[in-house]
């Protein structure tokens, strides 16, 4: 299955990353609508897509985004109720709930403006890698709302609440450099550097044990709004989980090349990923397969041979 044509999305696939541009560089990639649903299509497409190891969400044009479109998104379907309605939950979806639980690494590629909407899915990524010279901007107050959908609550669980507080309060402006200080980006870096930490973050993370990875960012999500017991409990079936149909089988491979082959240091790197992994799952399935009907073909072929 392919995706389809998109208007205001863009897909690009390279050496296991998907870049999803959002393309409405005319509008400083404001969210319309349309948008909206085609980043739902988007995201639930490459969740499960082979050839997308992790996704990078940015912004064609050298603009990350100016937040929701004020003219397709408000003022559009202030009369609308159905519309509104599909809008606001495509919009939800795909900033938060997939965004937030995705089954592979996401990174945000942040550049040029970060407004109001935008800050959702800043925040949903795992990572985000910024321009120093970025505008980030919790306009809401400066247009005559408060920020909504969850950028609040969104906002106050990733930074420190006094900032928070401030930036949600007096909707000032301010730079990648802050952005990295208060702990909205994992770095800022200057505009010519962004492509290339973007690439060097991925490709970290695609060298990990997927299996351990999906498992280790739905953790540290997990528990943060769990009890200690709960916690405990949740990580341990959780550590369980992650042995049954890993295809590295990570936990055994990542112990006998360290304690076996004395191959890697786990303090410093992870351990080599076995090349091809899933096509040795495949072939073995097959043999297995094909071991189980030899004995039938057997038995076949003796009937026919007493036949004749
Ligand atoms: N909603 C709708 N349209 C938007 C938009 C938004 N959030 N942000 C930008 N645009 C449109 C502008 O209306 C303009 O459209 P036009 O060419 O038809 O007039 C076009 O995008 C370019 O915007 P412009 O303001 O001319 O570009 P700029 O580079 O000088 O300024 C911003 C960019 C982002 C600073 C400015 O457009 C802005 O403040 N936008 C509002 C952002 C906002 O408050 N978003 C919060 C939404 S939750």
């Amino acid at each position: 299955m392919a995706l389809k044509k998109m208007k205001c999305v863009k897909v690009e696939k390279k050496g296991g990353i998907a870049w999803v541009w959002l393309n409405r560089p005319e509008k400083r990639n404001a969210m319309s609508p349309q948008l909206h649903f085609e980043m739902d299509e988007t995201l639930k497409f490459l969740e499960t897509d082979p050839a997308t190891r992790v996704v990078v969400i940015a912004g064609a044009g050298g603009y990350f985004s100016a937040g929701q479109d004020l003219k397709e998104f408000f003022r559009a379907n202030e009369n609308n109720p159905a519309g509104r309605k599909a809008a606001a939950e495509a919009a939800n979806r795909w900033r938060w709930e997939r965004l937030y639980k995705y089954d592979k690494p996401t990174i945000a590629m942040v550049e040029g403006y970060c407004v109001g909407g935008a800050f959702m899915q800043l925040c949903a990524t795992d990572f985000a890698v910024a321009a120093d010279d970025t505008v980030f901007s919790l306009s809401e107050v400066n247009w005559g709302i408060l920020p909504g959908a969850l950028v609040s609550k969104v906002v106050s669980d990733t930074i420190m609440p006094r900032k928070a507080l401030y930036y949600c309060c007096l909707g000032e402006a301010f730079d990648g450099v802050e952005a990295e200080k208060i702990g909205f980006v994992n770095f800022a870096v200057p505009k010519e550097e962004l492509v290339n930490k973007t690439i060097e973050l991925a490709q970290k993370l695609m060298a990990k044990s997927p299996a351990v990875l999906r498992a280790t960012k739905h953790a540290v999500r997990q528990v943060r709004t769990m009890d200690f017991d709960q916690s405990y409990d949740y990580l341990a079936a959780k550590g369980q989980a992650i042995k049954v149909g890993d295809a590295q089988d990570s936990y055994n491979t990542g112990l006998s090349q360290f304690l076996d082959k004395k191959a890697y240091k786990p303090t410093f790197e992870p351990f080599a990923l076995k090349k091809g992994a899933k096509k040795a799952a495949k072939k073995a399935a097959k043999k297995k397969a094909t071991k189980k009907q030899a004995p039938a073909k057997k038995k076949a072929a003796k009937k026919t041979a007493r036949r004749k």
